[in-house]
């Protein structure tokens, strides 16, 4: 019998956020939606990461509504998230009862699989959404990012991996968001897991560094249960590979994903012009369409990489960059080799490029990098360097415990404070998550309402 290999496709989801910043509006696929219910995805990804704050921030969406509107019209597919942990979609870490009551609206409102990273692989930030995942009756996807370090071997991944099947999750998912995992590399590790996790294993990566279709090919070989793509038109650069390539290439392997070529190819057709248009009106920069090796030497994310450059470039020191790239392995060391992902690439790039420019090193020590020290970010994945413990705190003792039991509720202030600005549970979550644009929102959608019923009460007339 074939083997079944589960396909997610990212378009709304990564596949937009890696080559259009996240700003595809719901008329640019409301229409295909009941297209791509019929394409056989094991899931779609259509939610989480940066589209919250999008749909609020510039698209004037309510993203709940897009949630649920997607729901109503994919009745087929599994609907997927991306969360980021104790830091739901926002940058800081939040409350218990706001992680648990985001999860819990999460489910309710149509996701089913709720995949959960956390920047420092740290179990105790992924927890609590774990929990009330399994409890509002999601589909929990514990994640294992990938990053290269001395510390970071097979034995802590597949450690890690056994860690959250422990805690309940319904699978893992090796997440290489710099796109820098080699297909060897992802066949070894895929296969180490297979030995000691029982739960289905997930690959998602990107093509940034132009490994990642060889990368999930192998995982598949290794027995990986599935691996996520983008729908052709949307692949490639910093997104990912495209669909119907690696489901063509499943299908002559004699590999089942369940996915039809014909359904695909409308979607793609639909998709075609929204791309178009977006590289047309300059929200899609063609850079993001080629493949960058400088990751692969320089084992930094590309977009840790471009930021580095436009910080030096802002100061007019772009004479310093190798030595920035020199300082940010250094400087990463000292923290304990976090991987470099939000927000610990811009919190390492930025200290390097400061103990580069201050030309002493942490002479000066960003609050962030300082709260990181203090233990308000979880737990480093080693030990944090004797220097920059006493450099950034000086005789404070930092945390022993979880941060995140310090940190009070943060739901019944809120409520009190929006009254009936907030229509529904969800609205107060909006708020909590994003402050000011949640309340941008909320005036914006009170003024369409006020200009809808002038309209109609001029109708009548
Ligand atoms: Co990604």
């Amino acid at each position: 019998m074939k083997r079944k290999v589960n396909i997610t496709e990212v378009v709304l989801r990564d596949a937009n956020q890696s080559q259009i910043a996240t700003r595809m509006p719901r008329s640019d696929f409301e229409d295909i939606l009941e297209t791509m219910d019929q394409a056989g995805y094991y899931s779609m990804e259509v939610w989480g990461g940066a589209t919250f704050d999008s749909c609020l921030r510039y698209l004037d969406e309510d993203p709940w509504e897009r949630l649920r509107f997607i729901r109503s019209k994919v009745k087929n597919t599994k609907l997927q998230m991306l969360l980021r942990g104790q830091n739901i979609l926002g940058y800081r870490h939040y409350s218990d009862d706001t992680v648990r009551a985001f999860v819990r609206k999460s489910v309710e409102n149509g996701i089913d699989i709720i995949r959960i990273f956390d920047a420092l692989n740290d179990p105790l930030n992924m927890e609590t959404a774990i929990d009330e995942c399994l409890k509002a009756g999601g589909h929990a996807q514990g994640t294992i990012c990938y990053t290269i370090s001395p510390i970071h071997t097979f034995e802590s991944y597949v450690q890690l991996g056994m860690k959250l099947e422990s805690m309940g999750c319904n699978s893992i998912c090796i997440k290489d968001m710099a796109g820098i995992m080699s297909p060897q590399v992802c066949y070894d590790l895929v296969k180490e897991l297979k030995k000691d996790v029982r739960i289905p294993v997930y690959v998602h990566s990107h093509s940034t560094t132009g490994l990642a279709s060889m990368t999930l090919l192998k995982a598949i070989e290794a027995g990986a249960d599935g691996v996520d793509t983008a729908i052709s038109i949307f692949s490639g650069g910093t997104s990912h590979p495209p669909t119907e390539s690696m489901v063509y290439t499943l299908h002559e392997m004699d590999y089942d994903t369940g996915v039809d070529l014909k359904v695909c190819q409308k979607i793609n057709d639909h998709f075609k012009p929204v791309q178009a248009r977006f590289l047309k009106e300059g929200g899609l920069n063609p850079s993001v369409l080629t493949t960058k090796i400088d990751a692969l030497n320089y084992q930094i994310p590309g977009g840790m990489l471009s930021n580095l450059i436009s910080q030096l470039t802002a100061v007019n020191k772009l004479d310093q960059l190798d030595a920035v790239l020199e300082e940010t392995p250094r400087v990463r060391e000292d923290m304990g080799y976090p991987p470099l992902v939000t927000p610990m690439s811009q919190m390492v790039g930025a200290q390097a490029v400061t103990n580069v420019l201050t030309g002493t090193r942490y002479k000066s020590i960003s609050k962030e990098v300082k709260a990181y020290c203090r233990g308000e970010y979880g737990h480093s994945p080693a030990p944090i360097s004797e220097e920059l413990m006493k450099k950034a705190l000086g005789d404070e003792k930092p945390f022993e415990g979880r941060y995140d039991d310090t940190i009070e509720p943060e739901i019944p202030a809120a409520r009190e404070y929006l009254g009936k600005m907030a229509e529904s549970e969800e609205d107060v979550l909006s708020y909590v998550a994003f402050p000011q644009q949640a309340e941008a929102y909320f005036k914006s959608r009170e003024e369409k309402r006020a200009l809808k019923v002038s309209y109609s009460i001029t109708e009548a007339e």
